[in-house]
């Protein structure tokens, strides 16, 4: 599917406003992910051992940003190629490192309800359907590749 720029720079006006509060979006999007799938908390090397989420805590931003800035870069190849391309290191890297803890195909349906509202809330009044779709696709497209290349490992 080719991205239009509007698409594109819906998401893009949405992730500079949700970059202004990593900490707490990053928060509110684990919150979410563990509200829809608490045996998620296990998979996590920094949810497991708390009862609670943890506060401004490293690795869960780096999860977090992670997904928001690739599903971001891969709106911006999709306007360019028309596909996702993710270079070969890194998505052998992706594959290995989700299928190494345990993530199956279903946890990308619950990462993808959590990324979207995540920004709902973050983005409040500018908030439209065309940007939740033009999030969705981006992040269908990337959540295939990666799911591809689970299939590939040992
Ligand atoms: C680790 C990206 C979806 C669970 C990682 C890492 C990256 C990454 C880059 C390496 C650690 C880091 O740099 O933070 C992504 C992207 C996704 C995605 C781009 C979707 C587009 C998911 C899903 C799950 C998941 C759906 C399961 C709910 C994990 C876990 C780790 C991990 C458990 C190990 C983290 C740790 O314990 O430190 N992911 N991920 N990821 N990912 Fe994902």
């Amino acid at each position: 599917m080719a991205f239009t720029e509007k698409q594109e720079a819906l998401m893009k006006d949405s992730w500079e406003i949700l970059k202004q509060n990593i900490p707490e979006n990053s928060l509110r999007f684990f919150t979410i992910i563990l509200e829809i799938a608490p045996a998620a908390k296990a998979m996590f090397s920094f949810l497991r051992d708390s009862d609670e989420i943890p506060q401004n805590n490293a690795k869960l931003k780096s999860h977090a940003t992670k997904v928001f800035k690739m599903t971001c870069e891969s709106a911006l190849q999709l306007r360019e190629k028309r596909e996702v391309t993710v270079s070969d290191t890194t998505l052998k890297y992706l594959g290995s490192v989700h299928v190494k803890n345990g993530v199956i195909d279903l946890h990308f349906e619950v990462v993808k309800e959590a990324l979207l509202r995540t920004i709902k809330e973050a983005v409040g009044e500018n908030w439209s359907e065309e940007m939740g779709c033009a999030w969705g696709e981006a992040y269908d497209q990337l959540a295939a590749a990666i799911k591809a290349e689970m299939k590939q490992e040992p």
